[in-house]
């Protein structure tokens, strides 16, 4: 029981001196809330049980471990375990943050603004909460956490602020970015595969990746079209074939808070260059990732920390009419690049 917590007897009459502990007298009058918890006291639990009740008898002097102990105790009837967990674990590891760098008043609205800030610069095409955890490198954490996969599978990474519905069921070799004029045309091809390299056929690759100028379709504005979006299925032997351009680094949005955060902490906006796959099969635990550019400068120092190694792609410039010219039936410059997916048995 914390320091500033006692069950005690109460009588009608001497309700005033509880809630005035230091300066009880004879002539002590009940304030107009003291009345109004008597009489509801007295109303749930009646007269008798009405003698005994707690109340914070030394509100004044408690330290802030007194505190951070009777928050913790609030949440011990939560009735789902899981939930209080989480909730006591919040408040132990955030009032250990406020005291460790003691937070001023100051610095504590600050944090308040920013968190709303954040929130007014969320809609359906703009997600700031997403950005801010991929930032910190929590999206990262948890993706980690939830994705251990075996060896030998695709390895998964951050889904991002980007995603959206709706993008369009193209046949295998269909075209992502036919409005994108100044990009290499790639093409991007390879297989679907089980974790003992058989095909899976039929799978579902969901894709979406920034333009030539390193901007998503939903970050033009006064436009709803999707661009550079499709879904592709896998053939009998599990290949698939996407033509899009070639990705470039681009900086993530820094119009709202999280950009003046990474601005006020000298962190730069930058991500390497990447495509999004969320591939998915029958009978397979489905995988949400990036293929990135090999031969990216900022594959060291992602500004949301998704790079993993197994991910590394590499992006082969062709600037002759060579064999896969012909075969693809594009003109130099192009750009090819192979990767195959590994999807590993969902739990049954
Ligand atoms: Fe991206």
């Amino acid at each position: 029981m914390s320091a500033f917590r006692r069950t005690v007897t109460v009588r009608p009459d001497r309700l005033a001196l509880i809630l005035s502990p230091n300066h009880p007298t004879k002539n002590t009058k009940y304030t107009k809330s003291a009345k109004k918890i008597w009489l509801e006291w007295t109303r749930i639990h009646g007269m008798e049980a009405a003698h005994t009740m707690t109340t914070i008898t030394k509100p004044r002097g408690t330290t802030e471990d007194d505190i951070t102990a009777e928050v913790l105790r609030r949440f011990d009837a939560t009735a789902q375990p899981r939930l209080r967990d989480i909730m006591q674990s919040l408040v132990r590891h955030l009032h250990a943050f406020v005291k460790d760098v003691e937070l001023t008043e100051g610095e504590w609205m600050t944090a308040i603004q920013f968190l709303t800030k954040t929130g007014h610069m969320c809609d359906d095409k703009r997600q700031e909460f997403i950005l801010l955890s991929d930032t910190l490198g929590v999206s990262m954490v948890v993706d980690l956490i939830n994705h251990r996969k075996p060896e030998g599978a695709t390895e998964s990474t951050v889904f991002g602020p980007f995603h959206r519905d709706g993008a369009p069921e193209l046949p295998a070799g269909g075209n992502i970015a036919p409005r994108d004029k100044k990009g290499v045309p790639t093409i991007v091809s390879g297989r679907v595969l089980t974790l003992d390299g058989g095909p899976i056929a039929g799978a579902w690759l969901d894709v979406w990746q920034a333009d030539s100028s390193g901007l998503y379709d939903s970050q033009y504005a006064g436009t709803d079209e999707l661009h550079l979006r499709g879904r592709f299925r896998s053939d009998e032997d599990g290949r698939f074939l996407i033509r899009t351009v070639r990705p470039v680094y681009y900086a993530i949005p820094t119009d709202g808070p999280v950009g003046r955060m990474l601005s006020a902490t000298n962190r730069h906006p930058w991500r390497p260059a990447h495509i999004h796959f969320v591939v998915s099969a029958e009978g397979c635990e489905p995988v949400t990732t990036h293929i990135f550019d090999d031969a990216d400068p900022y594959l060291e120092s992602d500004t949301v920390f998704a790079v993993k190694n197994s991910l590394m792609c590499r992006f082969v410039r062709h600037d002759s009419r060579d064999e896969d010219a012909a075969r693809f039936g594009v003109e130099p410059p192009f750009c090819t690049a192979r990767f195959d997916f590994v999807l590993k048995p969902a739990l049954r």
